[in-house]
Parts: structure tokens; sequence; C-alpha cells
């Protein structure tokens, strides 16, 4: 997604567009903005422009210095639209057909997603006509942005009110970053779970990792385009749709003998698995019999994946995980140092088994990024697109 074109319609809310406009700016998006005649009695074009650096359409007539069809050739040029405020009566227009202006006209045009962000007085957003309206667009694919509660420009506290301008930003670019494909053509690996280092037939040694971010980001990476390897230990998750290779292993030997066996043809790899650091030194073929006093139990290294493959590595992307009860960022450079990793994602051990999470994305170069608590999915999103 590069190129939005804004399409405002005449709702008192336009006059929040130009902040929309701003923070896309940016963000480093290229932005065309197209007016109704009414929007241009609440904002003028001159501060659309200004924002956009770009010329605001306002009427379908305009001389046009390009000896092009304008409202194709907009059309084209935009990756998404985004209409906001989207009034009852842009929605109603859309919805039966009717393309009597510029802004119209391009969205009938348009093959790309087109937004609605709703706002307007709670009695029309509780018209039955609007609301049919919307349902009919949906069905066309057409996408809407709810209304959030707040006080109106009617003088009441109720629904109707523009979503705020820094959600509409996020909801626009969570949904269309998928669109850019900048994994394809990427092989990653990726590790899960935890390992189980058995003691005898029925007992192991283990931790509390559920898996959770490891398939979160196997997913996002295959929406991303990537040719996606899963090296899984024990989860009670299910295998992710799309990965090209699903392997599940149960000791740190085997995660290590699978990863190895690919590594000289990845690109990518996410080390998000937390792998037992020590086995019990001896297997008891029999289940160990309880007996008076303590039973010792001797640990021995288990080989460290990520480290050796910081070793190994050519061209290939490092990256892991630091989940840490103290000390974080601190031990997360260390860490990043020490297994010569590109990308470490520093996070709270506690956060293990919970759907959410709170990150610090941490690169080689020094760059530290604060991710707030998000869930898992969504934080998958924000460390594919920083690598
Ligand atoms: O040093 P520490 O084990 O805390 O480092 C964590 C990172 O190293 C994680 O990315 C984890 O997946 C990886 N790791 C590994 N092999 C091990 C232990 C950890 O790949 N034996």
């Amino acid at each position: 997604m590069k190129n939005i074109l804004i399409g405002v319609s005449g709702g008192i809310a336009a006059y929040k567009v130009a902040n929309i406009i701003s923070k896309l700016k940016k963000k480093g998006y290229n932005i065309k903005v197209i007016m109704t005649e009414n929007a241009t009695k609440i904002i003028t074009p001159l501060t659309l422009e200004t924002l956009s650096r770009n010329r605001v359409y306002v009427d379908m007539w305009d001389k046009n210095p390009h000896f092009e069809v304008e409202h194709i050739s907009l059309a084209d040029w935009a990756d998404v639209i985004l209409i906001a405020p989207a009034t009852y009566n842009i929605v109603g227009k859309v919805a039966n057909g009717i393309a009597d202006d510029m802004l119209t006209t391009v969205i009938s045009a348009c093959k790309k997603p087109v937004y609605f962000a709703l706002a307007m007085n709670v009695n029309m957003y509780e018209n039955p006509i609007l609301k049919e309206n919307i349902k009919k667009l949906k069905e066309y694919g057409y996408r809407f942005i709810e209304a959030d509660e707040g006080f109106l420009a009617c003088n009441i506290s109720a629904k109707g009110r523009l979503k705020d301008e820094d959600e509409i930003v996020d909801i626009l670019e969570h949904d269309n970053l998928y669109r850019n494909n900048i994994l394809a053509k990427k092989r990653l690996l990726i590790t899960a779970g935890r390992t189980e280092e058995a003691i005898d037939p029925v007992r192991y040694l283990s931790n509390r990792s559920s898996g959770q971010m490891g398939y979160a980001l196997a997913k996002s990476a295959i929406k991303l385009g990537a040719d996606v390897i899963l090296i899984s230990g024990p989860t009670n998750l299910k295998k992710p749709l799309g990965v090209s290779e699903f392997i599940q292993v149960k000791t740190a030997q085997e995660m290590y003998d699978e990863c190895m066996k690919r590594f000289p043809n990845i690109d990518i790899v996410i080390a998000c698995a937390a792998v037992a650091d020590y086995k019990p030194k001896y297997y008891s073929n029999e289940k160990i019999k309880k007996k008076e006093g303590e039973l010792m139990i001797i640990l021995d290294r288990n080989p460290d994946i990520l480290l050796e493959m910081g070793k190994r590595k050519k061209e290939q992307i490092l990256i892991g995980f630091a989940a840490e009860t103290e000390n974080l960022l601190d031990n997360a450079i260390v860490k990043l140092k020490r297994k010569n990793l590109d990308m470490i994602i520093a996070n709270n051990a506690e956060n293990m088994q919970k759907n959410t999470n709170e990150i610090f994305i941490i690169k080689a170069d020094g760059l530290i990024k604060e991710v707030p608590e998000k869930s898992k999915e969504e934080l998958a999103y924000d460390i594919l697109i920083n690598i």
C-alpha cells in the first residue's frame, strides 16, 4: 500500500481528515484527495492540498491539463480508497449505483479496497436504510470503519462520531500491509513451542511455552508471501494452513538436527522456540521408583541451536527471542551479540502462556523499538515488517 486516495464527504467531521492525511504523510504514503462539493464548505481544499502536497479534486468538469480520463486514472492510481468522513448520503449513493460527482464516480470505477469511515448524527446512524445500504455494500466487498460513541456535533453523546484518527490509520495499515507481499520468495525457518527432555518413559523436563507466538509468526509470514518451514516442539496448536513443511520434534537435539539440515537453504530464521538448555544426562529405560530421601538428576547441556546458526551464518538473517525475568534490555542485547543475531525480540518471560505480549524489537545496528501490549497475531506482524 503506497498510494492512498482519500475521499472527503460533507460531514462536520471533515475537519478531522486533515489530521488523518498528516499522519499518513508522515508515514511516507502518497496521498491524493477528492472532496464532495459539500465537504468544501466545512474544510477548504487548500488545507488538504497543502497537507497532501497534491491537487485536490472536487469538480468532474475542471480543466484537465493532462488530457487523461481523470476519474479512471485516479481509480487506477489508488492502492486503497478511504472515505472519511463517510456520510449517510455517500453510503446511500454508492449502494444505489449513483455516480454524480468526482468522488462517487471514482469509487464506482475502482477495483481496490474501499473503506467507509462512518460519521453522522445518531438517528441517521441508526436508520435502517443506512443499515441495509451497508449490508449490501459489504456483500460487494466494501469495508466499513464503524463510528464511535462520543460527543456529537448535535450536542448529545451517542454513536456517530468518526473513529479516532490513529485507529483509522491503524486499521488501514493492518489490513493492507498484507497486500505488499514483502516476504515473497523468502524461505523462512521458524522454531516454535517447547522441547521435552525425557527422564524416564513417563517423565520429562520442559517449560511453559505455548507455541502461540511462533505459530502466529508462521501464519503471518505465509500471508506476507513467505515460504515457511515450521519446526515445532509439542504444543496444543493446529498446523498452520499453508506451511510448506511442518516438522514436529520433542527434544532440543531433534530440533537442532532438523534445523541444521535446512539452514544452508534458508533466508531468514526466527528462533521462537523455548528450547531446554539442559537435558537429563542419563535416561532411565525403566520408570524411576520412589525411594526414601533425595533424588539427584544430573543435567547435561543441550546444543544451542541459534548460537550454532550464528557461527555458520552466511547471508541468512537470524532473529532470536529473549524471554527474561530481569534486566530485559541488557540481557537481550548481550544475547544478540553473543549469538551473532540481526534482531532479537525481548519480552517478559511471564507472558509465555498469555494470548498477548509486549515486546522490544532490538536490531544489531542499535535500533530499539517498543511495541505495547497486543495480541500475538498483531505482534507477529510488527516483527515481520521490521525485518
Ligand atoms: O540464550 P537463550 O536460550 O535465552 O536465548 C534464547 C534464544 O535462543 C531463543 O531465540 C531460542 O529459540 C534460542 N535457543 C536455541 N537453542 C537453545 C536455546 C535457545 O536456539 N538450546
